[in-house]
């Protein structure tokens, strides 16, 4: 089985202090930082770019998990990998040619990962498992930190590890993730917890250990 890793999202963290809020959820035990990058387009929202990625990369020896909720997302993956993301995760709708995407990736020596929406069927990946390294379910529709977890997920999630089987894939899962749903979420079969709210919510440092400690108990 897969080792649970628990990635919290810098979404919900205090951008003011971007650098130091990076630096205590390394410290509280994260295992991956969840980078999580919106266009305005692809989503509705707008977040940070490979800049703001650059400079906050050196905070931390932690793997950057970094989710692009970006279309196109061809031209700016080079500015990712160079922007120091271990990780990169592309939605399979943002284009039309999610293997040429997925193929970038792997070139610039990077772990490739696909994402889909709640209304996309994991069928979507079905000719695309083989060139993966992760697989991430939405249990929400992206844009936002702090909604509610999309029950439909859990089912989802049984598919996807379903079409994983036996494969080195970690399956991800990001949106709503809490203490409460995190045991469920895993009996589905995922063992990557992407987690903004949950650990950031009124942004002090003290509380981020407890938290991440208890979703990864749950
Ligand atoms: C949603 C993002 C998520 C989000 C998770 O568009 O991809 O990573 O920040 O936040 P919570 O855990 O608060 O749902
Ligand atoms: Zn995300």
């Amino acid at each position: 089985t897969r080792p649970i890793r628990i990635a919290p999202s810098i979404l919900s963290a205090d951008f003011a202090r971007l650098g130091e809020e990076i630096a205590s959820i390394d410290a509280a035990g994260a295992d991956y930082i969840h980078v999580d990058v919106m266009d305005g387009h692809f989503v509705p929202n707008i977040s940070f770019g490979p800049l703001v990625m650059a400079s906050v990369r050196k905070r931390t020896a932690k793997p950057f998990d970094v989710h692009l909720m970006i279309a196109p997302v061809d031209p700016y993956v080079a500015a990712f990998a160079k922007a120091g993301a271990d990780i990169i995760t592309v939605h399979a709708e943002a284009g039309p040619h999610l293997h040429r995407t997925l193929q970038a990736i792997r070139a610039e020596g990077k772990k490739a990962g696909v994402a889909i929406n709640p209304a996309t069927p994991v069928s979507a990946l079905e000719n695309v498992i083989g060139d993966i390294d992760l697989l991430l379910i939405m249990s929400v529709n992206p844009g936002f930190g702090g909604q509610s977890f999309i029950p439909q997920s859990l089912a989802k999630i049984r598919q996807a590890a379903a079409l994983i089987g036996n494969r080195p894939i970690d399956l991800e899962v990001d949106g709503g993730i809490t203490s409460d749903n995190a045991r469920d979420v895993a009996a589905a079969g995922a063992n990557v917890f992407v987690a903004g709210s949950s650990v950031y919510r009124g942004n002090d440092a003290a509380t981020y250990g407890p938290r991440i400690s208890a979703i990864r108990n749950a």
